[in-house]
């Protein structure tokens, strides 16, 4: 057989293994695995690198407008380029319905600004603030085009949907097999504190780490669970940053609730302390939930460990530290006024690399599940996510051995700062393919504006988990009674 491209003499590893093989693409996908593939038009030397399916970053904020109306910083040209050099090979972002918009409009305006620039292959999670009638019905068909899933925030006035709402759109997901993600904090007890902070003068950026209780997650991730069992749909905690929150996840799964969930590399890599650097400094680590501190991130690592989270994801928010991002109301603005986010887009798999396989706290393995695999099956990117006959040639080729000292400028965003600035990295991805195409290669953009392609995704897959009967819905078993409420 021939092949477009050769992977020879590398170490390719799935989540379950690691071997010595060579790779055959054609036509834009794995078609060979062998210990010696001949010919190939290209033949890529792997010699001493690891061979990996390209990452997929399940949570990202691009080319996307906070709910107080401030654009990231980062388009998806700048976005996915840097997805790229951080060695991923596919990109979810989010694609956010702002109050009074209508989802059709929402979609049209985010493939305006997908379609002509990406660089990797992307989708969309749809955000929904606003579930009126007339946009539940509209979800079935996003569902049909390939959006399998919907995120939901309980916290930030002008997107909390409340529990009502939450109810509703879970149901509706529930009925098409797609997937609910949610940010979980307790609105009320935020802005609760915030009032008190106001009250006494306390407004510098550190504030907004305490302004934001770790309870408040917990209650919120207890309560979001809750919501997901009564209907039993399916649920996924997006950045979960605390160990009650890591704690309740773990117990849900454990009973068999439909539950994935996920952390990122700012709540492993930072604390609340970072938010107390001199004058307005405190405000580049401003994101919600907050950064925590070092007793929580040792915690979220055993849990990283040994499997409650699905991904490790960046949450790349990206707000540059000046009058277009964190400071668009003023230099000295109190912290309930600066954008919430932080960019991280190229740092994610670098960082879990290092952190976590360099030193130990998980396997190879696991880094191939917490960076792709996991995310493939989930969100349903069902020809991704592995290095197997049949799937998309998404490959990033990683040494093992290159270390790095982060700066900004190889982040390759359209930002001013990175949080992960002068952190010392062990491993690297030299070579990121998409669909057999190079993206990446030593340090060189070798993709076009455009040519990443969308991706229809499929239902999530809640396999075998048992999930959670109401013995409310029961009614014919309570009272012998047909009709369903
Ligand atoms: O602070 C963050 N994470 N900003 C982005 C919006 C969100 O909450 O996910
Ligand atoms: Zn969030
Ligand atoms: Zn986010």
């Amino acid at each position: 057989m021939q092949y477009d491209t050769v992977i020879h003499g590398g170490t390719v590893v799935t989540p379950h293994e690691t071997f010595k093989a060579d790779v055959g693409i054609s036509d834009g996908r794995i078609v060979a695995l062998a210990e010696h593939l001949p010919g190939g038009e290209r033949r890529i030397d792997a010699g001493g690198r690891l061979v990996l399916p390209g990452g997929i970053e399940a949570h990202c904020h691009i080319a996307q407008e906070s709910s107080s109306g401030v654009m990231t910083a980062d388009d998806y040209y700048s976005g996915s380029v840097s997805a790229a050099f951080g060695g991923n090979s596919c990109f979810v972002p989010f694609a956010a319905q702002h109050r009074g918009q209508s989802i059709a409009d929402v979609i049209a305006t985010y493939d305006g600004r997908a379609a002509p620039n990406s660089v990797i292959d992307y989708s969309y999670h749809l955000i929904i603030s606003d579930p009126t009638p007339a946009v539940l019905e509209e979800l079935p068909g996003v569902f049909q085009r390939g959006i399998t899933s919907f995120k939901v925030f309980m916290t930030y006035d002008l997107m909390n949907i409340g529990d009502g709402g939450m109810l509703d759109i879970l149901t509706v997901a529930k009925s098409h097999g797609a997937l609910t993600m949610v940010h979980a904090e307790n609105n009320e007890m935020v802005k609760w504190m915030n009032r008190r902070f106001a009250a006494t003068g306390l407004t510098a950026p550190k504030y907004h780490a305490l302004s934001r209780p770790e309870l408040a997650e917990e209650e919120a991730i207890n309560r979001a669970v809750s919501l997901a069992k009564l209907v039993d749909a399916a649920l996924f905690i997006v950045h979960v940053s605390t160990r009650g929150g890591a704690e309740i996840v773990r117990r849900e799964k454990l009973a068999g609730t439909k539950l994935f969930a996920e952390t990122c590399p700012q709540y492993l890599a930072l604390t609340r302390a970072d938010l107390d650097r001199p004058g307005m400094e405190g405000a580049k680590y401003i994101c919600s939930p907050p950064l925590r501190d070092h007793a929580t991130q040792e915690v979220l690592w055993q849990h990283i460990r040994s499997g409650t989270f699905e991904s490790v994801s960046s949450d790349h928010a990206p707000y540059r530290a000046d009058a277009t991002g964190k400071f668009l109301n003023g230099r000295d603005a109190p912290y309930p006024k600066i954008a919430n986010g932080m960019p991280g887009i190229a740092m994610r798999l670098p960082y879990l690399f290092s952190e976590g396989v360099a030193k130990g706290r998980i396997t190879l393995g696991d880094f191939v599940r917490l960076s792709s695999s996991n995310a493939a099956r989930v969100f349903g990117l069902d020809r991704k996510g592995a290095i197997a006959p049949g799937f998309d040639a998404d490959i990033a080729i990683w040494n093992p051995e290159e270390t790095r000292t982060v700066t900004l400028d190889m982040q390759h965003d359209n930002m001013d700062y990175t949080p992960f600035e002068g952190m010392e990295i062990n491993g690297w991805p030299e070579l990121v393919m998409n669909r057999g195409r190079i993206v990446v290669e030593k340090g060189m953009l070798k993709a076009n504006a455009g040519d990443g392609r969308f991706v229809a995704r499929k239902p999530v897959d809640t396999g075998a988990m048992p999930g959670y009967r109401a013995v409310e819905f029961e009614i014919a078993a309570q009272f012998g009674q047909e009709v369903a409420p």
